[in-house]
């Protein structure tokens, strides 16, 4: 059984296909065709809903591709759809101020964008200026295509309807909201049977453990941004679903000594924010990771596991070299992350056996930490390169900079996240000068024999990869050269 919220309608679910996506519940079984299909893999923002959930002093409102959600996930949260918006007759302000700055002519993408400025609406602070309106402005909206009215007068929309933000039926109920949803979580706390027989819902570590040995095929799910697109994209049927997102220890974050534990089903919206202070790289990179939809979803556990060539945390994880904490059963161990890819997405988890966290190491005197995307488009896009440089320097009295430790990933480079070790033998314990940099973008050419597809050829990969170690050095040694490009506020 489930239980949620449909806006203030309690549903209760007691049979239900483990693949079923929320976009089809929906509209086949609610009759709610306000959400619409676009793709159905998560890139055009047409399917977006927003799911509320408690958090601290009420409720927090996160936007998310309805294609790629899976029903079963929904257990104890608020799925609110653009029905609900209006009040009888009276607009809510974020559907008011897009009739004023006529942000829709076809019509098609308005409710998945209404969706994602009504998260913004909500995860607005007060008193934000309008520089960092705009930023967050364009950050919740990169999700969403239009095709036909032009971003601009979207764009004023949000900004517009973020000016004021006053209250909305959503804050007047969201004690009650917010206590239904508990009582929900308690009353299934004590009810063994939670999910149905195909969609596995433990609450704790060690019902995961034992809930993934009973079930060895079974598959896990994180945010499903990835395993959903087998269903809607490679049309398979998933049979048998495990739910990570109630183990609340998979949720936490812990400081241990000088590494952080982060729990794998840390959302990667909640590790942008977790990394702010102390990798501004790793959250830049974040920043340009799918879209806010995707980021509400995506976890990082997810994003290790699939083993993508292409997945953007992988190197960055390698490069600082991190360790990560797997558990099967009652049995746990600690690996080096880039001992985990042993093949184009293949790994060395055993039936069974899960990912619980990610010991990521905190900075150290002397790093210098850089993490560069290459895609074809600055948001919402997958890496063709991702390149993480992990340098620990030692400036002398001449004000030269020597390098005591050198570890370099490289995604999109094989088929898997790889270290480029001819590259990091050349910057060990040289000189951190340009015939230094030299050699070394000539040995990437020997780590790495990169294929060609519809990303990138195998040629530009080379040169990319080469051209942002060259520009890693321009930017450690010469502030003075201009090599980002920014968001245009
Ligand atoms: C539109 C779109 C844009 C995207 N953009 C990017 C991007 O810019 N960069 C990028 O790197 N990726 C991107 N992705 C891919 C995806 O979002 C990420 O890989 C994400 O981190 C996956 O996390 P998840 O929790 O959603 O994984 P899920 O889909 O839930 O799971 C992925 C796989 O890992 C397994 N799994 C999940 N958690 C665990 C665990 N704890 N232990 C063991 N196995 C586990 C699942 O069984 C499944 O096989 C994008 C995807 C979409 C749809
Ligand atoms: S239909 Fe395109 S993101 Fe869901
Ligand atoms: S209004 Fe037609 S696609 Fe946006």
């Amino acid at each position: 059984m489930i239980r949620f919220l449909l806006n203030k309608r309690e549903i209760v679910l007691q049979d239900f296909a483990a693949d079923l996506t929320v976009l089809e519940y929906l509209r086949n079984q609610e009759g709610r065709c306000g959400t619409k299909e676009g793709c159905a893999s998560g890139d055009c923002g047409a399917c977006t809903v927003v799911v509320a959930s408690p958090a601290e002093g009420g409720l927090s409102y996160k936007s998310v591709n309805s294609c790629i959600t899976f029903l079963g996930a929904l257990h104890g949260k608020q799925l609110i759809t653009v029905e609900d918006l209006a009040v009888e007759n009276e607009l809510h302000p974020v559907q008011q101020a897009m009739i004023d700055h006529h942000g829709s002519q076809c019509g098609f993408c308005t409710p998945g964008f209404i969706m994602s400025m009504f998260a913004l609406y909500k995860d607005m602070p007060s008193g934000a200026d309008r520089d960092h309106r705009r930023r967050m402005t364009h950050e919740y909206l990169a999700g969403n295509l239009c095709r036909c009215t032009g971003y601009r007068p979207i764009v004023e929309a949000a900004l517009a309807s973020t000016e004021q933000p006053r209250s909305d039926q959503f804050s007047i109920d969201e004690k009650e909201v917010a206590i239904k949803l508990s009582e929900i979580s308690d009353h299934d706390s004590l009810d063994k049977g939670i999910g149905v027989e195909a969609f596995l819902i433990p609450q704790s570590l060690s019902e995961l453990a034992s809930t993934c040995l009973e079930n060895p095929s079974a598959r896990l799910l994180g945010g499903g941004s990835d395993l959903a697109l087998e269903v809607t994209q490679q049309l398979r049927s998933l049979d048998s679903i495990i739910l990570l997102d109630q183990v609340k220890e998979l949720r936490q974050v812990k400081r241990d000594g000088n590494r952080l534990e982060i729990g794998a089903a840390v959302s990667l919206f909640d590790c942008d924010k977790l990394l702010q202070t102390r990798y501004p790289q790793i959250s830049e990179l974040l920043q340009r990771f799918g879209s806010t939809q995707v980021r509400n979803q995506g976890t990082i556990g997810g994003n290790i596991a699939n083993a993508s060539p292409i997945g953007d945390l992988p190197p960055v994880l390698i490069a600082l070299d991190a360790r990560l904490k797997l558990q099967r059963g009652e049995q746990t161990r600690v690996v080096i992350a880039e001992e985990f890819f042993v093949d184009y997405r293949k790994t060395i988890l055993q039936p069974g056996e899960f990912i619980s966290a990610i010991l990521l190491p905190l900075p150290f005197e002397g790093q210098m930490f850089r993490v560069y995307k290459v895609s074809k488009r600055l948001d919402d896009d997958i890496s063709a390169v991702c390149m993480a440089i992990n340098l620990g320097l030692d400036r002398d009295s001449q004000d030269e900079i020597r390098i005591n430790s050198a570890r370099i990933a490289l995604g999109g480079m094989a088929a898997i996240p790889k270290r480029a070790t001819k590259c990091e033998e050349i910057l060990q314990s040289a000189e951190l000068d340009a015939s230094t940099i030299d050699q070394a973008t000539q040995a990437l050419d020997e780590d790495f024999s990169p294929i060609s597809d519809a990303r990138a050829s195998a040629g530009y990969r080379i040169q990319v990869a080469q051209n942002l170690l060259r520009r890693f050095h321009f930017e450690v040694s010469d502030n003075s050269i201009e090599t980002r490009v920014e968001h245009v506020a």
